[in-house]
C-alpha cells in the first residue's frame, strides 16, 4: 500500500483513450493551418466577404480545438489546466477582436495579423500542448 500523500504529477500512462485524443487535435491543427492558408490567400487578394468567412471558420475550429483540450484536461486532471484555458481564452478574445470592423466598415485583418496568428498557433502548439502532450504521452513522443 502506498501512503505517500504526495499528488501523483509524475507522467501518466499512454492510454487508448489519450491516444485518441491527441490523434483528433493533431488532425485538428492540420485543419486549423489549412484554414489559415485559405485565410492568408483572402487577406492578401482583399476579398472582404472571403475574408469574413474564413475569419469565422477559423474561429469555430479554433474554439472546437480549445474545447476538446479543455474537456480532456479537466477529464484528466491536468495540473496546468487553468494556466492553459486561461491562454485559449486570450487568444480567441484577440482573434474575435481582429474579426470586429473599424470605422471604415472593413475588417482589422492584415497579412501582418495572419502572421502573427500563425505564429501563436505555432508556439501555443510547441509549447502548451506540447507540455500537455508530453505529460500524458512521453514515450510517444520520443524519437
Ligand atoms: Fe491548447
Amino acid at each position: 500500500m502506498n501512503n505517500d500523500p504526495t499528488p501523483d504529477i509524475g507522467q501518466k500512462t499512454w492510454t487508448d483513450p489519450v491516444r485518441l485524443h491527441f490523434e483528433d487535435i493533431g488532425i485538428q491543427h492540420q485543419r486549423l493551418a489549412g484554414l489559415m492558408e485559405a485565410l492568408d490567400l483572402a487577406v492578401s487578394t482583399a476579398r472582404n466577404a472571403a475574408v469574413d468567412r474564413q475569419m469565422e471558420d477559423l474561429i469555430q475550429l479554433v474554439q472546437l480545438n480549445f474545447s476538446s483540450e479543455e474537456q480532456f484536461m479537466l477529464e484528466q486532471g491536468y495540473p496546468d489546466r487553468k494556466r492553459h484555458e486561461i491562454r485559449h481564452l486570450r487568444f480567441l478574445e484577440w482573434c474575435m477582436d481582429l474579426q470586429c470592423c473599424g470605422s471604415d466598415g472593413r475588417g482589422r485583418l492584415t497579412s501582418e495579423s495572419c502572421d502573427e496568428i500563425r505564429v501563436w498557433l505555432r508556439n501555443h502548439d510547441a509549447a502548451d500542448d506540447r507540455r500537455c502532450r508530453d505529460y500524458y504521452a512521453p514515450v510517444a513522443l520520443e524519437g
